[in-house]
């Protein structure tokens, strides 16, 4: 790899070098966190997988071990895929992942750690009875659509139950397995949920949320307290889509709630690049954390120039909105001790047309809280009925088109000149009975070079701006600019790689494009400090 890496970032996951997918069993075991993760031993493109493993007591700083799961067994001599860890109840954390088979079929395999005492549990032994699950002439699964199986849940009946990600033509299923004994997996006749026309589903996560609590439960809680929530990886469009729903434990079936869409029209983690994630239960802070992994939008070429591609996002605390219909995530507290001096502003208009810069930060690497008020509602755009698809309007009306309420938000990673910089932005519009805020992250203009993805992305936001402040945050990492709208009802991650605004030369702005004024009821932003990841 070249000297010197101007997208390598300081604050989010990453290896040395190489390419990483997939986050992988994460778990806290002793009072420690690992994550293991999708890597090639061997290059910048994907291959040669094996599961790496690095451990944590914050989150935020990490320490390397060797791959704990690698090709040794016939069952995954061609590759040890996406998988999950499920704590048993006396504390023993299982691994259940996917392994390739000498014929490349996909199955599941279990691997236990060869000593508890060790609290790196850093070698795992596979078991001598996998694979424990496998497609069979008699139970018709797709032998290449068979893969990624969930943490456990037990239930009443003392049975274990996981899903595995599969499709039929181009069904995409939720295959239902269940145990007594952790060794022995019977599929179950039905899958626990499936829908038509969603494709291959990937990497699915099955787990409860607590009503009207931001706190995270056991995998295995069950009652009147909770709602469940299903996510899936779709392949076809490698986006994480979710639903919120009922988990009817009779039938053994997961029904989504009315109004609830599978698929590529549901809702999202993250309206940007987010795929294959996978929550975990924090029992040390009561907190449901998601781990979900950010791929690149340069080009290939680049990705092996610069020696490695893919990161992990900011781990999320993630919880159940109090509409009950969509959930809410926030970069875990912990990542806030990399925050160094603050600039705080104070409460001023920002007038429509203007922009200022927010001097004093490390701009390249950045923590930026930002409020609007807004007053002049009743000058609001109103949303023609056909703009139904937010990102579509995000790239139909960039940062440059002038609006009435918006565009206002953050110019990111900008260049001296304006040549570059990563657009983070609301508009408000009057629909037929409320108002609605789009939330977009305008990437055309962040790079000169033009190898890269620059798609901009959006969604809307569920916000009423006629009670409720507008926020937004942008955790800002040299390649990253990471966004969460409205206290984390919104989250639009988007890579970028700036060719001038890099390092000391980014810049940091507020812009307000619309023709009225703004208010900023409040304005932070911090310099983030490196945090130790290898
Ligand atoms: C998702 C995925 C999984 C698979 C793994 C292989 O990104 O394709 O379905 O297990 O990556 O690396």
């Amino acid at each position: 790899p070249p000297e010197h890496q101007p997208y390598r970032t300081s604050f989010h996951f990453q290896p040395p070098k190489n390419w990483i997918n997939d986050p992988n069993g994460p778990m806290i075991y002793r009072g420690l966190y690992h994550l293991l993760y999708q890597y090639n031993t061997k290059g910048a493109t994907w291959g040669n997988i094996v599961w790496a493993h690095s451990t944590s007591t914050d989150l935020v700083n990490w320490t390397p071990h060797e791959p704990a799961i690698y090709p040794s067994q016939t069952s995954d001599i061609n590759g040890c895929w996406s998988g999950s860890t499920t704590i048993l109840p006396w504390g023993t954390p299982v691994i259940l992942y996917t392994g390739i088979d000498p014929q490349n079929r996909q199955v599941q395999n279990m691997a236990m750690p060869k000593n508890l005492s060790d609290p790196y549990l850093r070698e795992w032994v596979k078991s001598p009875k996998n694979p424990l699950m496998a497609p069979t002439a008699a139970n018709q699964i797709n032998v290449s659509s068979f893969r990624d199986p969930t943490t456990a849940w037990l239930g009443p009946d003392g049975s274990w139950r996981l899903i595995v990600g599969s499709k039929r033509y181009s069904r995409g299923l939720a295959i239902l397995y269940r145990s007594k004994d952790f060794f022995h997996w019977v599929k179950s006749q039905h899958p626990l949920h499936s829908a038509e026309g969603t494709g291959m589903w990937e990497c699915p996560d099955f787990f409860p949320v607590l009503i009207n609590s931001k706190l995270g439960v056991d995998t295995s809680t069950m009652g009147p307290d909770v709602k469940y929530v299903l996510k899936l990886s779709l392949d076809d469009t490698k986006h994480d889509y979710y639903t919120v729903g009922t988990y009817n434990i009779d039938k053994d079936i997961y029904i989504p709630d009315k109004g609830q869409v599978d698929g590529d029209s549901g809702l999202r983690y993250d309206y940007g690049k987010f795929y294959a994630s996978k929550t975990f239960f924090d029992s040390a802070k009561n907190r449901r954390i998601l781990w979900g992994w950010i791929n690149e939008s340069s080009s290939v070429n680049d990705d092996i120039k610069k020696g490695w591609a893919g990161i992990q996002a900011i781990p999320r605390a993630l919880w159940l909105d109090i509409s009950q219909k969509q959930l809410v995530q926030w970069p875990i507290r912990e990542i806030e001790k990399l925050r160094g001096n603050e600039v705080r502003l104070p409460k001023q208009v920002l007038k429509g047309g203007f922009s200022f810069e927010v001097s004093g930060v490390t701009a390249s690497q950045a923590d930026v809280e930002v409020s609007f008020g807004i007053s002049e509602l009743a000058k609001a755009e109103v949303l023609d009925p056909s703009w139904k698809n937010p990102q579509a309007l995000c790239s139909k009306k960039g940062a440059l088109v002038d609006g009435s309420l918006g565009p206002f938000g953050v110019l990111a990673l900008a260049s001296k000149g304006m040549q570059e910089y990563t657009a983070v932005f609301f508009r408000i519009f009057k629909g037929h009975d409320k108002y609605v805020v789009l939330m977009c992250s305008d990437q055309s203009r962040s790079s000169l070079n033009n190898n890269n993805d620059k798609t901009t992305y959006g969604a809307f936001l569920n916000v009423d701006p006629v009670r409720e402040k507008l926020s937004l945050r942008c955790l800002i990492d040299h390649s990253i600019v990471e966004s969460f709208g409205g206290e984390g009802k919104v989250c639009i991650s988007a890579r970028v790689y700036p060719t001038l605004a890099i390092d000391d030369k980014a810049h940091l702005h507020v812009f307000n494009n619309g023709t009225q004024n703004v208010q900023i009821t409040a304005l932070s932003a911090w310099s983030m400090k490196k945090a130790r990841i290898y």
